[in-house]
């Protein structure tokens, strides 16, 4: 099985000679090549260079290729989504009204709503409907170009059901030809059995849920909620600790809704990312950059809760990888469109049209340890291949809320044709 895509305007490979996640000026190589053909070679990118090398090198594959005409299109890696919340039951539409009335999402998160409404619905749910709701949300993604996705729980927040989404998403991983990466997050909301006493729910997390999730193998991250009236600092770096006890690496929600240094927490436990950061102050900022911790920036977020933005700005210039993902969930942003949120992060924090792309691809493979095999297009990696409807990259950011997605390779198999799944 070989693929020979030829003619496309622009390739953009996205390779680098830097192996690490990317910073500042680094964050804009696109590694852009005109006239080259790309050959697919089953699972894997065989070759990247003008047609007539490719043939020379590779005849036989040439011969027998399926040949896809990119003409008037551009060609890069599929994207990935670092940060999901994709297993879930029910949605929240109710929610937006009361928001939009101005009731804040923490009031009504304390008042029962919020992820604890979600929390009851998928308690509820069986596995065969998350399973089910979870393969639909997949396959849109794939429309959208997202050839990886990282799926944290939390909806659960009893054993029970933090090992029911946790079997969802290891089923979607064996089934689904999207790639999912699981984060354990048993640490997303204190539930209301444990309200008042919320160090013993934390150590239920520590010494059964951490212990059983580890053992079962069903999660490679451990994921906490830090933020006054959920996780203290204290009780994070706890939570995140432990999880390194059983080779669970840190990640942490910090600095979502009010300061709380959250992200020089991630940078003092050796997190690989620190999510959210729109209030981090300059000193948590610093640390990351210090640290090398990789800010996953979410501006869905902050547009749908009309919060302030994370300074992406600041953060690429001050040395901090910048990657940047959906935060895919049902209450604070809903939505599959990371292509939408690209366009979020140039008009609302500042980013480049080159940053945002390095930011969805190979910088967002860095920060679920992903990198040695997708987010760039380079020979011997992954076939995750997207050719979008566009002549040029920058129309990706100007025609804007639109998909452009045509064609989706993933793995070496077309999983997407002129825009719908096959
Ligand atoms: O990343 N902040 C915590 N968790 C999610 C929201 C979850 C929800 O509202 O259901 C987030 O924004
Ligand atoms: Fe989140």
């Amino acid at each position: 099985m070989a693929i020979l895509i030829n003619n496309a305007n622009e390739v953009l490979t996205l390779a680098s000679e830097v192996k690490l996640p990317r910073r500042r000026e680094q964050m804009s190589e696109l590694g852009l090549k005109k006239e080259v053909s790309i050959l697919i070679e089953g699972d894997r990118i065989a070759m990247i260079a003008p047609l007539e090398e490719i043939k020379n090198e590779f005849p036989h594959l040439v011969n027998n290729a399926d040949v896809i005409d990119a003409r008037g299109k551009i060609v890069m890696p599929g994207l990935v989504d670092c940060h999901t919340h994709l297993v879930h039951g029910g949605t929240r539409e109710h929610e937006l009204n009361m928001r939009l009335a101005g009731k804040s999402y923490m009031d009504i998160m304390n008042a029962g709503g919020g992820i604890h409404y979600t929390t009851t619905k998928t308690r509820e749910a069986s596995f065969d409907e998350l399973y089910d709701k979870t393969y639909e949300h997949l396959n849109n993604f794939l429309r959208h170009g997202i050839t990886t996705v990282e799926a944290k729980s939390g909806y659960g927040l009893d054993m029970e059901t933090e090992l029911k989404q946790l079997y969802v998403t290891k089923k979607i991983q064996e089934n689904h030809q999207v790639d999912v990466v699981s984060t354990f997050m048993g640490a997303h909301a204190v539930p209301k059995e444990y309200k008042g006493n919320e160090d013993e729910f934390v150590k239920i997390i520590i010494e059964q849920m951490i212990p059983k999730v580890a053992e079962l193998g069903l999660a490679e991250f451990n994921d906490v909620f830090c933020e006054k009236g959920v996780f203290t600092p204290a009780q994070s770096r706890l939570i995140l600790e432990a999880g390194k006890a059983y080779g669970l690496t840190p990640k942490i929600h910090a600095d979502e809704i009010e300061p709380y240094e959250g992200a020089e927490l991630a940078a003092e436990v050796g997190a690989i990312s620190a999510e959210h950061l729109l209030v981090a102050s300059d000193e948590g900022i610093a640390a990351m950059a210090k640290a090398g911790t990789i800010a996953v920036l979410l501006p869905g977020t902050a547009f749908f809760l009309r919060a302030p933005y994370a300074r992406g700005r600041l953060m690429v210039d001050s040395g901090v990888p910048v990657a940047i993902s959906t935060d895919f969930n049902p209450g604070s942003s809903p939505t599959i469109s990371l292509p939408f949120i690209q366009n979020l992060a140039c008009m609302n924090m500042g980013m480049t049209m080159e940053e945002v792309l390095c930011a969805t691809t190979i910088n967002a493979a860095h920060a679920i340890n992903r990198a040695d095999n997708v987010g760039t297009l380079e020979k011997g990696k992954l076939a995750d291949v997207l050719i979008l409807d566009v002549p040029n990259y920058k129309q990706l950011q100007y025609f804007y809320g639109m998909n452009h997605t045509d064609t989706v390779i993933k793995a070496g198999k077309v999983v997407v044709k002129g825009g719908s799944l096959l």
